[in-house]
């Protein structure tokens, strides 16, 4: 039997290889943190973290996950204090929110690598993820304040 580990927990899995590690998390796992947006690789809604790498959900096949480490926004701290979900809040970045926990990840896979991104590399870095409602300039705020304030 294969299995996956997410938040650190391992899980058992028997069903289609092919399906999406999205319908994993969200409809078995019933962690709805990730969000469905356009099931393309193309809004950045669902990313989580695969081995520490920001990845599409919606577009990454349970057999790409399998024996990997899976990271979700439930799981991105025990206690939702990572430095990114304090400015995020102190901020006050949602608006909607629907795109909000992809672009937490997306900006956590990027603060890992580096510790104080420029301008440029926050741009490339997060050009990705779709926000409908336009809060980018609090999105860039809140990961410049998050990589200030990081260990
Ligand atoms: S839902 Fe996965 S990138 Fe849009
Ligand atoms: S806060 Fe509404 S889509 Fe980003």
């Amino acid at each position: 039997m294969a299995a996956l580990t997410v938040n650190g927990k391992s899980h058992n899995f028997e069903g289609d290889a092919n399906m999406p590690l999205l319908w994993f998390l969200r409809d078995e796992l019933r962690m709805t943190g990730t969000k469905f947006g356009c099931g393309m690789a193309l809004c950045g809604a669902c990313t989580v973290h695969l081995d520490g790498a920001a990845v599409r959900s919606c577009s990454v096949p349970m057999s790409a996950a399998l024996g990997h480490q899976v990271t979700t926004i439930e799981g991105l701290d025990a206690k939702g204090q990572h430095p990114l979900q304090v400015a995020w809040r102190e901020a006050g970045v949602p608006q909607c929110g629907y795109c909000q926990g992809g672009q937490i990840m997306q900006a956590a896979a990027l603060l890992k690598d580096k510790k104080n991104p420029s301008d440029a590399e926050i741009d490339a870095a997060m050009s990705g993820n779709i926000c409908r409602c336009g809060t980018y300039t609090r999105i860039k705020a809140a990961i410049k304040q998050a990589a200030g304030t990081q260990a």
